[in-house]
Parts: structure tokens; sequence; C-alpha cells
């Protein structure tokens, strides 16, 4: 096991396996910025599964007990069912999921399951129609993200997370009724206080509702209770509805930072390492292996990075809006490493 500065161990490995993505969510890749014209990662760049499993191996040689599959939009990544065949054979890394809009999911679930992926979350920040088409800056209504989420649950990729960005003014007024939604299937809504990942989504304070009037709103409809975390480090924080029902979560990263307990390092799409989702850079880890590194060596980059890390810019960014002052500094691009 290896620690960083603040002595957070190494638990988690994000993994972003395309910056493409089929959705232009305003928050995140702007239609306007990313267009016909805008330049993705020409294929050279852009790891290969063998590397990726490679790489993988020995993050999990180093503490890493859970892998994630992000993007972009992960299932645009041809052949995805390959890569999670070979992350589900390396010893330890006993849970293996996905971040997906969903869009593509009712196809590809099946071969997922049967590669080894052990459970999947969707994004789906609206059951409005006219709201998700707005805030996927596609104009595609619901009706897929659905059809995917239930062939999921059908071929046990279970349970199944739904996490929805809650932005104010834009799909604030609708959270009840997607809680009410999932309610009794066993499916976990988890609501996401919008935050200030890259640099392109001109994020204001007030555009965030906290997680506390969330739970507030839908615990005024649907009775809740506070439910203990699973784990040491969990992201959401969990509440149960009192008629036994089921659970919700909700992400409070901005106004309840975690980052003390922040065991992740995201490997965006190029192979470089980022250890904070609000970092400026990452360190090149394609090179050192295209050029020949073995095993120990990148081992030991990857430690030495582990080991000086200090970043908690969630906590920052608050002990900075108390005080007034704002947070500068370019960030990496939510679509680099997925979130
Ligand atoms: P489980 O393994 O199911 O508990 O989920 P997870 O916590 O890995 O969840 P997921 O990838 O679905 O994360 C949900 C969202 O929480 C992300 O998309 C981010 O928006 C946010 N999030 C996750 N990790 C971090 C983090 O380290 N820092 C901050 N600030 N936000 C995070
Ligand atoms: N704030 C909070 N969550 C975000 N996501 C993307 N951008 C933001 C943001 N600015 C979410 C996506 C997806 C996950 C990968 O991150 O909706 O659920
Ligand atoms: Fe695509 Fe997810 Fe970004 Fe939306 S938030 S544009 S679905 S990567
Ligand atoms: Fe971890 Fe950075 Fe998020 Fe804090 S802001 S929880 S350090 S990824």
């Amino acid at each position: 096991m290896i620690t960083d500065l603040l002595g957070r161990p190494l638990r988690d490995l994000r993994i972003s396996v395309t910056d493409r993505c089929n959705f232009r969510c305003p928050y995140c890749m702007p239609a306007e910025i990313f267009g016909e014209a805008y330049q993705f990662l020409p294929k050279d760049e852009i790891l290969t599964f063998e590397e990726i499993a490679r790489l993988s191996g020995l993050f999990v040689g180093l503490g890493v007990n859970k892998l994630r599959i992000t993007g972009g939009e992960p299932l645009l990544r041809a052949g995805l069912p390959d890569l999670v065949g070979q992350l589900a054979s390396i010893p330890g890394a006993d849970d293996i999921t996905l971040t997906t809009n969903g869009y593509l999911l009712a196809g590809q679930a099946q071969q997922l399951k049967d590669a080894g992926l052990n459970r999947i979350t969707v994004s789906l920040d609206s059951l409005d129609d006219e709201i998700f088409k707005a805030m996927n800056g596609r104009g595609f209504g619901t009706r897929r993200v659905l059809d995917g989420i239930r062939r999921a649950a059908d071929v046990g990729l279970v349970p199944i997370k739904i996490n929805a960005v809650v932005q104010k003014g834009t799909n604030d007024h609708t959270v009840v009724e997607l809680a009410r939604h999932f309610k009794g299937t066993g499916h976990i809504v988890r609501f996401i206080e919008y935050m200030d990942v890259g640099n392109r989504n001109g994020w204001k304070l007030d555009e965030v509702m906290s997680a506390a009037e969330i739970v507030a709103r839908i615990d005024a409809e649907l009775p809740l209770e506070p439910a203990a975390a699973n784990y040491a480090g969990e992201v959401a924080n969990r509440w149960r509805y009192r008629d036994g029902s089921g659970e919700i979560g909700v992400i409070a990263s901005v106004t309840q930072p975690f980052c003390a307990d922040c065991t992740r390092a995201r490997l965006a799409t190029d192979g470089r390492l980022y250890t904070c989702l609000f970092a400026s850079n990452g360190v090149d880890l394609r090179g050192p292996m295209r050029d020949g590194a073995d095993d120990d060596e990148l081992a030991g980059i990857i430690t030495g990075i582990w080991n000086r890390r200090r970043d908690r810019y969630s906590e920052e960014r608050s002990e900075m809006t108390e005080t007034g002052a704002g947070m500068s500094g370019r960030k990496v691009e939510m679509y680099h490493i997925g979130g």
C-alpha cells in the first residue's frame, strides 16, 4: 500500500478510454466549442487496451481494488468488452465498473456483463424530455437511456447507480420526480452538486443546489433517513427511504468536500495520470511505457507521483469561497478524465 502526503492510500483508478462523446452537455462539452472541427486525440496518442491493462495491473499491485472505466463516453470505444475482459482477469481487481451516458447501453450490456463487468453507473440528469434534451445538448430524449438501464438490470449489471447533476434553474425542480421513478427498483439515484470542473462551463456558485436542499426536497415527499457509508471515503452520502423501498445518494463535493478521504487516481485517455479531478497537469505514463520502461520502473513512477500528492482542491475552493477569494489556474477538462 502506498500513501500520499496527507496519508491517503491509493484505492481507485478511474480510466478514461476516449475523449469523445455523443452528447454535448453544456456543463462539460458545450456544442459551440466541441463542433465538427474540434480535434479530438489522434489514435496513436490514445492508450491501447493492452497498455491500459498493463498499467491497471501495476495500480492494483499498489493497492487499487476498484477500476472504473469512463470517457468521454466509454461505450464509443470500439471493442470495449475486450478491455473489460483484460481488466477482469487482473487478480485483486475486485470491483470493475463503468460510468456511461447510457445512450448505447442497451446494445452492449450483455457483452459487457459476459466480459466481466460487475456493475454500471448511468448518468441521467432529468426524466423530463425537454430538460434532458437541453442538458445533453443533442436533443436526445430519455427513452434510449431508460432502455439501457432496463437492459443493464436484466443482464445483472447491478446495483445500478443513476447519476444526476443538479443545476439550479435548469433541472432542480425535477429531482423528486427522478427519485420517485426509481424508488423501489433497486437502482440508486445519486444527485451530484454542480461542480466547477474544467474551464468551459462558466460555473457560478449560485447555480449549485446544495445536497442538504436536495435531500430536504425529496424528504418532504418521500421520507428519508441517513444511512451509514458502505466504505471509508465513499463519495456519496447515503439516504434510505423510511418505508424500506431503497436508497438515494447525494454527492456534496461543493458544500461538504471529501478530499480528506480521497483515494482516487485518474488515468486520462492519453496516458497522463492526474491525482485530482481539478488538477492542472497530469504526469505522462505513456511516454516511458512506449520507451520501454519495465514494470518496476513504471510502478516506481506511479509511486513517486502518489507519494508527492497533496491535492485537496474542493476543500481549498470552499475555504476560498468563505473568504471571498476566487480559485485560479487552468484545470483538466472533465471529458479527459471522466469525472
Ligand atoms: P461508487 O463506486 O458507486 O461509490 O461510485 P463513485 O463514487 O466512483 O462514483 P461515480 O464515478 O459515479 O462518481 C460520481 C460523481 O461524483 C463523479 O462523476 C463526479 O462528478 C463526482 N466525483 C467522483 N469522485 C470525485 C472526486 O474525487 N472529487 C470530486 N470533487 N468529485 C468526485
Ligand atoms: N458537475 C458535477 N458533475 C458533473 N458531471 C459532468 N460534469 C459535471 C459537473 N460540472 C458528471 C456527469 C457524469 C459524471 C461522469 O460526472 O454527469 O454523471
Ligand atoms: Fe458526454 Fe458525460 Fe460530458 Fe455529457 S457529461 S458531454 S455525457 S462526457
Ligand atoms: Fe479528490 Fe481532488 Fe475531488 Fe478533493 S477535489 S475529492 S482531492 S479529486
